[in-house]
């Protein structure tokens, strides 16, 4: 007989994000990394792990779908600069002056970070160098992770330390993701990661899309952040951004844009027909000036968009609930209370990030059969006001803080518990 290590979550309230979109009540099983049952009253046996969820919400993890991991370390860094003189003031030098323990350290913050707000799975831009490290991180630390060295062979005022070739830039590209890619049953998967378009040769930019296409691999860049950005790409390209991405043939369904903050209505149009994710940043938007999505329109087109915390420091935190919030209420005032209502919101962190990764058959909602990535939340606290019976999806979207994450859950092994790390190091 297989010996199944078996978790029971019992009598908790369940936000499912099936397609019902149920909120049920009951007990939820999980076998090694995936939910068996969900609702149904399970007995358990004596040698399950058995966690009581007695007025205890649990719900999809998070999916962040634009993370540096590698800028946690630089946390507070955007001070009151825009995107292209933080860029090249502030980040640029602090990449540049990495090594290999200071990545593994920003990694491992940030991973602790993610986890203990409830997010399981991250699609992640390191920096040019020791990107190996941060790969270790996220293998001992159990969060699900699409992730990839950044690329950049071309600019002006990049320090000497990020300047790469586009041949080595590939060659270490490819090798990493021959190391890492798939590794742990699928839970991390490479992703190429040119950095914006501004950085990028047309040499490399065709590289990555045969070799993404070749390996089956995602793509993750920023494009159409800032108005000074598109700007340059067009005095580089004589393209707007996306119709360039297009022109290249890397619009797809394996390529998710971050940002995307000053399009046009064709490349909207292009987003749709490929069928391109976009990772909307709210918190990063604002901090840095770069304007506001047009989210909801999106959303109208049928534009399948996730949420991102962005880097550390653009924003000053990796957390979800912090991007949901924003995310939910910076439209109200010109598109009034409705249009991205607290439901919208919750699906964007986490069933449609899900469709971004391309992993919606495996994650971003509770069913059987799915892989186990959830969160066990106590929203008793004064500041979700649960006495007043509101809904809890409204309640996790406007009241929830990150500390209301009691237990997180991936890939069916506890990462947290009662607020307290635990490092999956030692089972590989
Ligand atoms: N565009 C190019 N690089 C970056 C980066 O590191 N952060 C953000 N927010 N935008 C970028
Ligand atoms: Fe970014």
């Amino acid at each position: 007989m297989i010996d199944l290590d078996r978790i029971v979550i019992k009598n908790a309230e369940i936000i499912t994000m099936n397609v019902a979109e149920e909120i049920l009540h009951g007990d939820l099983l999980i076998e090694d990394s995936r939910i068996v049952s969900v609702g149904p009253e399970i007995k358990p046996d004596p040698a399950d792990q058995v966690i009581d969820g007695t007025g205890r919400t649990v719900i999809p993890g998070f999916i962040q779908t634009h993370i540096h991991l590698c800028q946690t370390l630089f946390r507070g860094k955007a001070d009151d600069l825009e995107l292209m003189d933080w860029l090249r003031t502030r980040i640029w030098p602090l990449e540049a002056s990495h090594d290999q323990e200071s990545i593994y350290l920003s990694a491992l913050l940030g991973i602790g970070e993610l986890i203990s707000g409830g997010s399981t799975t991250i699609v992640d831009m390191e920096t040019v160098h020791y990107t190996n490290e941060a790969f270790q991180a996220i293998a001992e630390s159990g969060i699900r992770a699409l992730s990839g060295k950044v690329m950049m062979d071309k600019g002006e005022d990049v320090p000497l330390g990020l300047q790469e070739q586009t041949e080595s830039s590939i060659r270490e590209s490819v090798d990493l993701l021959e190391k890492w890619n798939g590794y742990d049953h699928n839970r991390i998967r490479y992703a190429f990661a040119p950095r914006f378009v501004i950085s990028c040769t047309e040499s490399l930019l065709t590289q990555v899309r045969d070799l993404a296409d070749h390996y089956n691999v995602f793509v993750h860049t920023h494009a159409s952040e800032n108005r000074g950005e598109i700007a340059i790409v067009e005095q580089d390209t004589g393209m707007r951004n996306i119709v360039y991405l297009d022109h290249i043939g890397l619009a797809g369904k394996r390529l998710i844009l971050a940002h995307c903050v000053w399009l046009s209505e064709e490349e909207k149009e292009i987003i749709k027909k490929r069928g391109v994710h976009v990772s909307h940043c709210p918190g990063s938007n604002l901090k840095l000036a770069s304007g506001i999505a047009q989210v909801p329109q999106m959303i109208d087109m049928g534009i399948n968009l996730g949420l991102g915390a962005d880097g550390a420091p653009c924003n000053n935190n990796l957390d979800m609930f912090n991007e949901m919030r924003l995310a939910a209420l910076i439209h109200k005032p010109v598109h009034g209370p409705t249009a991205m209502n607290a439901r919208q919101i919750f699906r964007m962190a986490t069933i449609d990030g899900a469709r971004a990764v391309g992993m919606d058959q495996d994650i971003g909602s509770l069913e059987a059969g799915k892989k186990a990535d959830l969160a066990i939340l106590n929203l008793n606290g004064f500041h979700c006001n649960p006495s007043f019976g509101t809904d809890p999806i409204s309640r996790i979207v406007y009241s929830a803080i990150r500390s209301d994450v009691e237990s997180t859950i991936i890939d069916g092994r506890v990462v947290m518990e009662n607020r307290q790390m635990k490092t999956i190091n030692q089972t590989f």
